[in-house]
């Protein structure tokens, strides 16, 4: 089953990148198969999405050259992807089922989407309401894939209130309107990560963004060539929030994660860590490829609990693991609420949480989107506990973190979907310090 655990490891030190942002570099590699031209992305990550995501475009017509830590894309043009009989794989990956589904939207042939159990699960109605109002034709039992989706060569241009904060859903929509004959209007009412609206800017796309009040109002036109960039990309700051946590909570350590993404849509969780009284340095701070990007130091601290409400947690849905992580480490209560979307990702993670930190025997109560967390302060976890992960690999990182500051060890059931976003974090973990070991 692979099966890990860790325990209490001594300190944490070092200086360490950790692999280029998930969110970007599957948004290049479809909008650089997309554009006109060749693409030439350095600093790519090749999780197990990626690579997943790469094979799809592949069988979809799309030439991609894999080097060691960068790619090469020659660019179809939109709707310019090839007929497949295969059926597409997108393996654990929530964000290129959406977003390819949303590029397929301009091509006039069908195309089977399947995926892993936890994938299988995944609701995705609210994407197929607005692109079946776009025209496309989406077929699936209860709105989860298995998907078979025939588009054709222009979508109907929509109006869409975003009510539900979603980046994926977002993107799809954007993706899908760029071969449309007219104007697509997104209200974002919550705004989320904004990559997809960045490289599309970055490319040529006629896309314009407007502030008003919490909102965002965003209007594309579809039918522009889009023309491809070279692109740098830096490191996810959601993977930097899971070593960076370690160290928090691990006594003397001080760890130093190097070029990290800083845009304002990402750094959430950074700002509530200086809440919880976290000893973190954001320094060196610079633009790479239209994105800011930072260097940040991480230090053993003293948390303190933090209330979170809806709005915070739309931007911090995939740190909210770790973030229960801490809040069992601070001293008083934390809590988050709002957190709906939060049962529809890789796996349910208010579920998988509340299971996880009662296996651990701390205090935690649901609330109805969301929990409420007792820490523990500084002496944490006097059990062994097994942690059932639901196949989400920040649920396993974070309870295998969460095992460094313990009294005793925290096994996790399996660790074989932590590549799908960062496969050298055991290496990278162990090399810095970590006790983690393989239960036989
Ligand atoms: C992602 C958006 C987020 C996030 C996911 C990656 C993206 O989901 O949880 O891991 O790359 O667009 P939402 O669609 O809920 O915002």
């Amino acid at each position: 089953m692979n099966q890990f655990y860790s325990k209490h490891s001594n300190s944490l030190n070092g200086v360490v990148k950790v692999p280029g942002d998930k969110s970007i570099s599957q948004r290049i590699l479809i909008l650089g198969s997309l554009a006109i031209g060749t693409t030439k992305i350095k600093g790519i990550s090749y999780s197990e999405d990626a690579n997943n995501l790469i094979k799809n475009l592949k069988l979809l017509g799309v030439k991609i050259i894999k080097q060691k830590t960068s790619a090469i894309v020659r660019g179809v043009g939109i709707g310019g992807l090839s007929p497949t009989t295969k059926k597409l794989y997108m393996g654990n990956s929530g964000t290129a089922t959406r977003l390819m589904l949303g590029a397929l939207c301009n091509q006039d042939f069908e195309v089977k989407f399947v995926g892993d159990k936890s994938l299988s699960n995944r609701n995705m109605y609210e994407l197929i309401k607005p692109l079946r109002q776009m025209g496309v034709k989406i077929n699936c039992k209860n709105n989860k894939l298995p998907i078979t989706i025939k588009g054709f060569n222009e979508t109907i241009p929509i109006i869409y209130d975003q009510k539900i904060p979603s980046a994926q859903i977002k993107s799809a929509i954007l993706i899908a309107s760029l071969n449309s004959p007219g104007l697509t209007t997104i209200i974002e009412n919550t705004p989320t990560r904004n990559h997809t609206e960045i490289l599309l800017k970055k490319i040529g796309a006629k896309i314009q963004i407007k502030k008003i009040k919490e909102k965002n109002i965003i209007k594309i036109n579809g039918q522009k060539e889009l023309n491809a960039k070279d692109i740098v990309i830096a490191g996810d700051p959601s993977a930097a929030a899971i070593v960076g946590s370690a160290a928090l909570i691990t006594p003397q350590s001080e760890i130093k994660i190097k070029k990290v993404n800083m845009n304002k849509t990402r750094i959430t969780f950074f700002n509530i860590l200086k809440k919880m009284n976290a000893k973190i340095k954001i320094f060196n701070k610079k633009e790479i490829s239209n994105e800011q990007v930072a260097d940040i130091t991480f230090k053993s601290s003293n948390l303190k609990g933090v209330h979170l409400g809806k709005k915070t947690v739309a931007n911090m849905i995939d740190e909210i693991p770790i973030f229960s992580i801490l809040a069992t480490f601070a001293e008083g209560n934390s809590s988050f609420i709002g957190g709906n979307e939060l049962k529809n990702k890789e796996s349910n993670r208010i579920k998988s949480l509340y299971e996880g930190l009662t296996a651990c025997k701390i205090k935690v109560k649901k609330k109805m989107d969301g929990l409420q967390i007792t820490g523990n302060g500084k002496d944490n976890i006097f059990v062994n506990a097994k942690i059932k992960t639901y196949y989400d690999h920040r649920i396993a990182m974070a309870f295998l973190v969460m095992g460094l500051a313990s009294k005793k060890k925290i096994i996790v059931d399996n660790i074989n979907c932590i590549k799908t976003s960062f496969p050298n974090f055991l290496t990278l973990m162990k090399d810095i310090g970590a006790n983690f070991s393989k239960k036989n």
